[in-house]
């Protein structure tokens, strides 16, 4: 299916083929979704002995002690030496390994979330997971929710919003106040330019008193998740945040629900336009993602019940 889908994707911008189109993407989308556990087994052991997510996703005291080296995702020759100084950054024990979480909520920053209610439902899951800093409030706590009990910290928001922290920290500090203690995810050893700006991120939270937990993407995990995907039929050159969290939630936890992915510009059930993300219309990089793609992987994951994708209104 996912040539057909590759080739759909142009008419998204003529409403006249809209209904048609959304159809077709979501031929085997049902909401009246029905968890397969054998499916899910199957699918979630699988992930685990190819990427070890679970045990190995992130950079802890104890996988990578001081001394050792760090090898970047993306620059082969590359790698960084642990020292104390670093090492004092990393979380003791990993955050995942001791018990399996009952039910997750992966919030990705799509359009369709705008308006739809489903705040309540999305804080009622046991672990919630966000991308990106996003905003919570102002009006979006009823659609989006709160809880945060993780969310991904991409460096190039530090870099356009707080000046890559070389100036002033305190608005930084003061924006995460809305994420409580939960954990800051960076991928700090993708490229070697994130290394330096995610410390920085760290001892700012150390210096400022923020409950905020910075813990930092195990290079070699993502590694293993891009082969994965690959092996699923996926192109493209970097994954998504949403794709990386749905695959870490799949190993962490027993029920994954996701909400606010749908990378198409017309809602799925009345076709009103929608924005990128719920809070702008910022266009994603097409040259890295192919999120679409993405998409018709993670439908058929809904549609074999080992995840559920939210493309509804809340009630
Ligand atoms: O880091 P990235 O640019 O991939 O993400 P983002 O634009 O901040 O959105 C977070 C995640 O939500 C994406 O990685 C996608 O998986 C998902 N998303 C979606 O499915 N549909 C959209 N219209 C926007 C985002």
């Amino acid at each position: 299916h996912l040539e057909e889908f590759i080739i759909l994707k142009p008419c998204f911008h003529i409403s006249v083929c809209c209904r048609e189109t959304i159809n077709k993407i979501l031929q085997g989308y049902s909401t009246t979704w029905k968890r397969q556990e054998d499916n899910y087994q199957k699918f979630r052991s699988q992930l685990n002995s190819k990427c070890h997510g679970f045990e190995k996703a992130i950079i802890t005291q104890y996988n990578t002690p001081v001394g050792s080296k760090i090898w970047y995702e993306t620059e082969k020759k590359r790698s960084v030496q642990i020292t104390p100084d670093i090492f004092s950054t990393f979380i003791k024990l990993h955050p995942f390994s001791n018990e399996t979480k009952e039910t997750c909520a992966v919030v990705g920053n799509g359009g369709i979330l705008s308006n739809s209610s489903c705040g309540q439902t999305i804080d009622s899951a046991q672990f919630v997971m966000r991308c990106n800093l996003p905003p919570l409030q102002n009006g979006y706590e009823n659609h989006v929710g709160v809880k945060t009990d993780l969310v991904t910290a991409n460096p190039s928001i530090l870099r356009d919003k707080y000046g890559s922290l070389m100036g002033r920290r305190r608005p930084f500090v003061t924006n995460l106040q809305v994420y409580g203690s939960s954990l800051l995810l960076f991928p700090a050893f993708s490229y070697s330019f994130n290394t330096a700006i995610s410390l920085r991120a760290a001892y700012t939270i150390e210096d400022f008193k923020s409950p905020s937990r910075p813990i930092y993407f195990n290079p070699e995990y993502l590694q293993r998740l891009n082969t994965f995907w690959r092996s699923q039929g996926l192109k493209e050159v970097r994954l998504s945040t949403g794709l990386i969290m749905a695959s870490l939630a799949l190993e962490v936890c027993k029920e994954v629900h996701l909400y606010g992915f749908w990378p198409f510009t017309n809602h799925p059930y009345d076709l009103r336009n929608l924005t990128n993300h719920y809070y702008d219309d910022i266009q994603t990089k097409t040259k890295f993602h192919t999120i679409p793609d993405e998409f018709a992987l993670l439908l058929r994951l809904h549609s074999q019940g080992i995840l559920r994708i939210h493309l509804e209104d809340c009630p």
